[in-house]
């Protein structure tokens, strides 16, 4: 285990403090990241750390490079930051709120780059007894989506064995840890459908082929996927957003449009989802005569926490001092998931205790524990570097 570092935690703090102040005052939406990738750049140069040469127009990766250590028992690791704001209008009310109008970071990526700051700050300083690489990815785009898939295929990532993430959990308890093996975050599909039918006269719909009814009685029938499809202990959301069809009272018109989005716990059961969706569709499609395609894509995969990585990320943040409470699994989507297709990795709450919930305007996280969180990022990474953890 490490070492605890609270000492320094304190003078860490107020720097901490003051990159958070500065991040939150200048948000930026997904892929426009400039200022905020030029200002991590500048303190991590500023660190003496290294960045990797990559194509990202905005995000980074850097590398804090353990000294003293032989190649062979070398093993590289990755912490992530994700580094984008939303374009929300800030309500919080707070002296240091947004700069920019309508844009805030009301999901919290303010607080998971300066923690990482933080962490690339102690690591660096600890470099001399690290027993390998830590990466440190900032990445662009996580609200957008894409973010990941840009940062995995840069290739800065091809020799990481483990991931560590983070996110502010405004319903935790200041500095609980959140932490549970498996599916935590929920798999993204985004559904488009299609439905062609034959326009004409209200008064005539013998002589029409009406794409209305059939996207009414899709929507219905889809109920029935969770409902009366799926195992009643999996977690599974169809739900439909957006509806588009006709223009005027007295004319059937020729389509109609429908988008919506499956999440679910677990990669495989959005495949399943969608399969029952589709099946639906045909089958209406055959019953009113309409042409329906169905076009799903899967925006993010589910993440997948490694049990015995958990375990040791959990004993970890114990060793600390922190107190850790079971992940609450929610269905929303985080393209975490996407690096832990390809390397073992563990995505963690922190607590930063708001009565307002991730991108409401009114999100105000706690800034108390910035520190503390850097730590931890820190030690998570230390450890992992030191363990020999098999999957299980
Ligand atoms: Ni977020």
């Amino acid at each position: 285990m490490s070492t605890t570092l609270s000492n320094i935690t304190g003078n860490l703090q107020a720097e901490l403090l003051e990159y958070f102040l500065w991040f939150h005052k200048h948000p930026e939406l997904s892929y426009a990241e400039f200022n905020t990738t030029k200002k991590i750049k500048e303190i991590l140069t500023s660190l003496g750390i290294e960045i990797i040469n990559t194509n990202l127009k905005t995000g980074l990766v850097a590398i804090v490079r353990a000294e003293n250590n032989s190649a062979a028992a070398k093993k590289t690791v990755a912490l992530r930051a994700d580094i984008d704001a939303l374009p929300v209008q800030e309500e919080s009310g707070v002296s240091y709120a947004s700069q920019t109008p309508g844009c805030m970071h009301a999901c919290g990526h303010d607080f998971h780059i300066t923690a990482l700051l933080g962490a690339a700050k102690i690591l660096h300083d600890k470099r001399g007894t690290l027993g390998g690489d830590v990466k440190l990815v900032f990445q662009p785009a996580e609200e957008a989506s894409g973010g990941a898939v840009q940062v995995m295929e840069t290739g800065a990532l091809d020799d990481v064995s483990e991931i560590y993430g983070m996110h502010v959990g405004p319903e935790s308890e200041n500095g609980i840890i959140a932490i549970s093996p498996g599916a935590t975050f929920a798999s993204t599909t985004l559904l488009k459908i299609t439905i062609a039918g034959k326009g004409g006269h209200a008064a005539m719909p013998h002589l029409c082929i009406d794409p209305i009814v059939a996207a009414a009685q899709l929507i219905q029938a889809a109920q029935t996927i969770v409902s009366r499809s799926t195992n009643p202990a999996d977690r599974v959301v169809v739900s439909f957003t957006h509806i588009e069809a006709g223009k005027t009272w007295n004319t059937i018109p020729p389509s109609a449009f429908i988008e919506g989005t499956i999440r679910t716990l677990g990669t495989e059961k959005a495949k399943q989802t969608a399969a029952r969706l589709n099946d639906i569709c045909k089958g209406i499609g055959i019953a009113s005569g309409c042409t329906i395609n169905l076009e799903e894509r899967r925006d993010a995969p589910s993440t997948d926490n490694d049990p015995a990585l958990c375990e040791q990320a959990a004993a970890t943040a114990r060793a600390l001092g922190f107190r850790t409470e079971p992940f609450v699994p929610t269905m929303a989507g985080e393209d975490f998931a996407v690096y832990q297709e390809k390397i073992r990795g563990v995505f963690i709450g922190f607590g930063v205790e708001s009565p307002h919930a991730l991108h409401h305007p009114a999100f105000a996280a706690q800034t108390s524990e910035l520190a503390r969180a850097a730590e931890l990022l820190a030690a998570i990474a230390e450890d992992a570097l030191l363990s020999k953890t098999q999957r299980i």
